[in-house]
């Protein structure tokens, strides 16, 4: 059963919306144009304003619970009026205005966001990161608010009790071998994040629709791999980077825009495979298999693995490690034979390399049963009470507030539309109320939506 505590619902009113949205003024919960109060409107003007109000409100059914309502506006000049007319309800006034748009949703008109972050003792400012006026950027507040949270680091937060099992692994089989990091800050050059890496210049996770911009030459990282090259270039050889990385990515239970990622590196000289009398490519493959089947075991107890070739941009060959649990097969991390490129490129040449990448939540959901990745982002201490430091064997017993509630709601879109943009705009709005949104069919350019 879904663990929603989802109570938003999809509000036109007769005082403030224009002709489009009076016509559906009576069916509170149902289909309505959301962002543009009529087609004409949203073809000329992709920019809408969307007024919210997160406290019981007046106009919704909802029987004294709390509703967060949101709706259309073609335009910011009405706010004032609404929250005036909001409050004349009998709406307390915890009302919150923005503007979106559909090709750059971060854009809002007044933001309620923190000002600063911290990340690995220095502080990353707002300005630094959110660019409303800049076309380049598509940094949402949301995104920002989090960047220093580093949930990874949270000894009793199951993503941080996961990254010392996996530390404590690799410091039992390599004592005192591996150099791990865990506060580099997450905005990195297109350079780390990409081109060191070799992911290709047309590769769609280079793509605005894809990775969060801070402008055309720095991106929110969207993988751990982004720290390859430096590490190599400071001279590490023998590395675990931990990190937050950003994706703009679809809603549901399994997606959410940040997760953690960690990044394990061993290189190997000429000394070491002559040692072992086999090639160095051969020796770093079998090596990497072995210490990543322990890992395996480790996390999962005594399962059945397997390796199934891949594909990634950095690795040569490249594998992905799956095991047997729970009566399939589970895909547990990426990995390969770093490409000697890489190696060369960063003053580490005529040696081979091995290279892992693992989804911190991915696993931990499994590992702790925890349904929904939202929750990891849940200070509510029905949460995080429920996990020890060190323990990984906690099973998570899931609380609910409010049943699920479901909302179907469709509206007018411009050329500009993209579905990771609606969810950014879903996002900006509701927070982490939504449980998922789904693009349910696309006719004329009109989209029905499904919101839970
Ligand atoms: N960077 C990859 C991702 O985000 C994960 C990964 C795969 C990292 C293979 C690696 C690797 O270092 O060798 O999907």
């Amino acid at each position: 059963m879904a663990m929603a505590y989802t109570s938003w619902s999809l509000l036109s009113t007769r005082l403030f919306c224009t002709n489009k949205a009076k016509r559906y003024s009576s069916s509170l919960l149902s289909s309505t144009d959301l962002f543009c109060a009529n087609k004409a409107t949203a073809a000329a003007a992709p920019a809408a304003t969307v007024l919210y109000c997160s406290s019981n409100c007046f106009c919704c059914a909802c029987n004294g619970r709390r509703r967060d309502l949101w709706w259309s506006w073609s335009s910011g000049k009405h706010i004032l009026r609404c929250l005036k007319q909001l409050q004349r309800n009998g709406t307390k006034a915890r009302a919150r205005a923005s503007s979106v748009r559909w090709d750059n949703p971060s854009k809002r008109l007044l933001s309620t966001a923190a000002s600063a972050v911290e990340v690995g003792g220095v502080t990353i400012s707002r300005d630094e990161v959110v660019k409303e006026e800049d076309p380049t950027n598509n940094v949402p507040d949301t995104i920002f608010s989090k960047i220093g949270m580093q949930l990874h680091k949270r000894p009793d937060h199951p993503l941080g009790i996961l990254k010392n099992v996996i530390y404590n692994h690799f410091d039992e089989r390599y004592p005192g071998l591996f150099h791990k990091f865990d506060d580099l800050s997450p905005i990195v050059s297109i350079k780390e994040n990409f081109d060191d890496v070799l992911v290709p210049s047309d590769h769609v996770s280079r793509s605005y629709n894809d990775t969060y911009y801070i402008n055309s030459e720095t991106v929110l990282r969207c993988h751990t791999s982004a720290h390859q090259g430096q590490m190599l270039r400071d001279g590490y050889t023998h590395f675990l980077v931990s990190g937050d990385v950003y994706r703009r990515d679809a809603i549901d239970a399994t997606h959410y825009p940040i997760f953690h990622q960690m990044e394990g590196f061993r290189v190997f000289t000429p000394n070491e495979w002559e040692k072992a009398g086999l090639d160095g490519t051969t020796l770093a493959a079998n090596e990497l298999k072995e210490t990543l089947e322990g890992l395996a075991k480790r996390l999962f107890g005594n399962v059945e693995t397997r390796w199934t070739d891949s594909y990634f941009p950095f690795t040569d060959p490249s594998y992905e490690l799956e095991i047997f649990f729970k009566e399939k097969w589970l895909e547990v991390l990426g990995c390969g034979v770093t490409k000697q490129e890489i190696l060369t490129d960063n003053g580490q040449g005529g040696k081979t390399a091995w290279a892992f990448g693992l989804g911190l939540e991915r696993l931990a959901m499994v590992l702790f049963d925890i349904p929904d990745i939202r929750l990891f982002w849940s200070s509510d201490p029905r949460f995080t009470a429920q996990f020890t430091a060190g323990q990984l064997g906690i099973k998570f017993k899931p609380f609910s507030k409010f049943p699920p509630c479901y909302k179907d709601i469709s509206f007018w879109i411009s050329d500009a539309f993209t579905e990771n943009n609606l969810c950014e705009v879903v996002r900006g709005i509701a927070g982490d109320l939504v449980e998922e949104a789904n693009v349910r069919e696309e006719a004329q350019k009109k989209l029905n939506v499904i919101l839970r």
